[in-house]
């Protein structure tokens, strides 16, 4: 084993117990210490859903990159594993960046970006490791495989990263994120046979001026008779209520020309509307169906978990199951979800014009809420000591939005954007019902509402917790709470 990891694994075992579980999730991926950021890796091998993640051990901020790794049956309690990978090599000393997991002949391959910062170069290429066990990896001898040679005249070396790698009708490919000179986001499109040689086939995607000055993360894939590019635009301009974080996550969908390897938009849009997700990456289940999951954090803001000395920042969103409905990607909760809450149910209750307090008897609640056209509701999280400090979700009819905001409430959380702002919103339409399923860990709201999804972190000081739902006047309502 290489010293970089034995030294790695050693340091979690050695230290894990310093860590603060204060704030620390039941259901949704961390790292067992130190710093995490997007998911890698994500596949399903021999039974079992594999996760990695960007991760830094040794402190609770980003540093030199190593590969995290945990294991799931339902995508919800996650067993750690054994790092990964470890900087080790010339062409990695400085990272193992974002990558992808694949399955080839029962073996398990990673293909990842080896990152090299120093004062002579900044170099990004295109690294192969391979598993027999799904636990240790081993580092191709022959590494890089793909690397500044293939992408002469066509991309910068020096921003060339996340290979997502995926085989489609008998070949192999790879999309790995890159920028034009001019500073807008590109994918390139690879193909290979055997996973170790590739060659160039196309710049799959352009970025026009306005959608970023540089893509990361890419995934693509076909979804229910389109292909679907996901990816991770650096500063996109914000358009009305979307793309307001610093960097932000967008699905283009459309159709693929394999001829030319050019792939043509029909459409895009933002796949979140909260606050906390970037870096999404998908993964196919065994019976073909797709899960999204992405890092709950966003670049540059402060961490409480960090500032308080907790020992630990970050976290992955639930996974999220996509389709496509009448030309919109469509996330839904994962079925788990509700075996995982059915089991404690404690309430449900019927709500009459009027408002309802719910004592917080735990950090894990799932609420689903179901709204007739043209009624609104608050739903808010607050001490009843402090009334000042309150986490609010309002679906308003009347202005056709729902919104979520964390103002005000618990550690404050401060980022690059400017101006800043603690709340965000998405567009509902007034005309139809809506069930919205609402789904909060210790530190995390996810809303799933028509397909749309909100994600936001906090870090509450409340003492006394109490849910209250204000609902509007002559309208029923099923409040579901099961709180573990
Ligand atoms: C996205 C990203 C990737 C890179 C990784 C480094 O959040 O910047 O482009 O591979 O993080 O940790």
């Amino acid at each position: 084993m290489k010293e970089s990891i034995r030294k790695a694994n050693q340091y979690i075992d050695e230290n894990r117990v310093k860590v603060n579980q204060q704030y620390r999730g039941a259901f949704h991926l961390l790292p067992p210490i130190g710093w995490m950021n997007d998911p890698n890796g994500f596949v399903y091998f021999r039974g079992e859903y594999h996760l990695f993640y960007q991760f830094y051990p040794y402190d609770s901020v980003w540093g030199p990159m190593h590969w995290g790794h945990a294991k799931s049956k339902d995508l919800l309690h996650w067993e750690e594993l054994p790092v990964a990978l470890a900087p080790s090599e010339s062409y990695d000393k400085d990272g193992c960046f974002s990558g992808s997991a694949i399955v080839k002949d029962d073996k398990l391959y990673l293909l990842y970006t080896g990152h090299v910062d120093d004062e002579e170069k900044r170099e990004e290429t295109q690294c192969l490791a391979v598993s027999t066990d799904g636990i240790t990896f081993e580092k191709l001898p022959t590494n890089p495989v793909i690397y500044a040679h293939h992408i002469e005249g066509i991309a910068d070396i020096a921003d060339f990263r996340d290979p997502k790698v995926f085989e489609y009708q008998g070949n192999y490919y790879a999309v790995v994120a890159s920028k034009t000179p001019d500073d807008r986001g590109q994918i390139l499109l690879f193909a290979s046979s055997n996973l170790v040689d590739w060659t160039f086939t196309s710049v799959l995607l352009e970025g026009e001026e306005g959608q970023g000055i540089m893509w990361e993360c890419p995934d693509f894939f076909p979804l229910d008779g389109k292909w679907v590019l996901i990816l991770s635009p650096i500063e996109m301009e914000r358009q009305q209520e979307k793309y307001w974080n610093l960097n932000s996550t967008v699905a283009f969908i459309g159709d693929m020309n394999w001829e030319t390897g050019r792939f043509h938009v029909d459409s895009y849009d933002e796949l979140d509307g909260g606050l906390d997700f970037y870096a999404p990456q998908t993964c196919q289940g065994p019976n073909g169906e797709r899960y999204m999951v992405a890092w709950m954090q966003m670049w540059h803001r402060s961490i409480p978990s960090h500032d308080l000395a907790h020992g630990w920042a970050g976290s992955m969103t639930l996974p999220r199951k996509l389709s496509l409905k009448d030309g919109r990607l469509v996330q839904e909760l994962p079925e788990s979800v509700n075996e995982y809450f059915l089991v404690e149910h404690v309430s449900e209750t019927i709500v009459q014009g009027n408002q309802i307090t719910i004592p917080a008897r735990g950090k894990q609640t799932l609420f689903e809420l179901d709204a007739k056209p043209g009624c609104s509701f608050i739903l808010s999280y607050s001490d009843k000591t402090d009334p000042d400090s309150v986490l609010k979700l309002i679906y308003d009819a009347s202005q056709k939005r729902f919104s979520l905001s964390r103002d005000q409430f618990g550690h404050l959380i401060t980022g690059k954007e400017n101006p800043t702002f603690q709340s965000r919103w998405i567009q509902l339409d007034a005309e139809k019902d809506h069930h919205f399923s609402i789904i909060r860990d210790t530190n995390s709201i996810e809303v799933f509402v028509d397909g749309k999804t909100l994600s936001m972190t906090f870090y509450e000081t409340t003492e006394n917790p109490v849910y209250t739902l204000t609902a509007d006047e002559g309208v029923d309502w099923v409040v579901k709470t099961y709180q573990k």
